[in-house]
């Protein structure tokens, strides 16, 4: 019997007794993935194989450009930081591949490694955060469009990073694309609205000046951190951690020094976002 546990009342939900390698357990995941953006289903037994096949059930895979491959299996991108590294992929708040014109409806982690105890992951809900707004500043806000790029965070600039020269990160010279979205997207699955910037791709709002979108911008970033929109799960390896890019920002909490974690990551396609 699968159990559906939401994990607050904004974002994220638990699922126990579910086999994702089972067609019949998809229902109830797809259904709860609409439902809560965040999932997260304990104790599954996967291949690379069998996350590829979970993943396609989704739709069709988006191979990340940057992220380092599985050996074999390259639709797989590993989520790494071993025991003597610094830095963690993916510390700061942000969406995966908002910088893509179609950016991912969803990337499912498997945890193979953990530490003992931290490297949890902190979501937080977009259509809560824009729920939570005043009726004129949402106003103000609806119809905007925001730049988003990922020459900053994975192109030549950071060729000297840490996770650069280690190979964690990779393809800088593929560091050229930069999107445009709607600052308040209406969600492809479940039609609600959210916020759709974020601190770590977003670099502007189309026609204003620099300080005026800064502000803006910065504004959003403070009110979407608060706490009250935020679920954060912890792991153990054979949890699956699946989000829902259009509807979520993610940050990794680097806080296992000393210790290696190892992620399975696959992101799904996803579709144009429209206001
Ligand atoms: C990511 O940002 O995709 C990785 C999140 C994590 O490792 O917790």
């Amino acid at each position: 019997m699968i159990e559906v546990k939401p994990i607050t009342p904004r974002l994220g939900a638990e699922i126990l007794g579910a086999d994702i390698k089972q067609e019949a357990d998809f229902e109830v995941v797809r259904q709860a993935f609409t439902d809560y953006s965040v999932l997260t289903i304990r104790d599954q037994e996967l291949t690379p194989d069998d996350q590829i096949a979970f993943a396609e059930r989704f739709g069709p895979i988006n191979v990340n450009r940057f992220f380092k491959k599985h050996e074999t299996h390259p639709k797989v991108a590993l989520v790494l930081k071993e025991a003597d590294q610094a830095q963690a992929i993916g510390e700061r708040w942000h969406t995966d591949h908002s910088y893509d014109i179609e950016p991912a409806m969803c990337s499912i982690l498997h945890a193979i490694e953990t530490p003992p105890v931290g490297g949890d992951t902190v979501f937080a809900s977009m259509s809560a955060a824009y729920d939570a707004l005043s009726g004129k500043f949402a106003e103000m806000i609806d119809g905007l469009s925001a730049w988003h790029s990922s020459r900053h965070v994975f192109g030549a600039v950071v060729a000297n990073s840490e996770s650069s020269k280690s190979g964690r990160i990779d393809n800088a010279n593929l560091a050229t694309q930069d999107a445009l979205h709607p600052v308040v997207i209406t969600h492809p699955l479940s039609g609600r609205k959210g916020i759709y910037v974020n601190p770590d791709f977003t670099t502007h709002i189309e026609g204003w000046n620099d300080e005026e979108s800064a502000s803006v911008l910065n504004y959003l970033y403070e009110h979407c951190a608060k706490p009250d929109f935020h679920c954060r799960v912890s792991y153990r390896p054979g949890t699956v951690t699946m989000w829902d890019n259009r509807a979520t920002w993610h940050k990794a909490i680097n806080d296992y020094a000393g210790h290696r974690r190892l992620m399975h990551r696959i992101t799904v396609e996803g579709c144009r976002l429209n206001q």
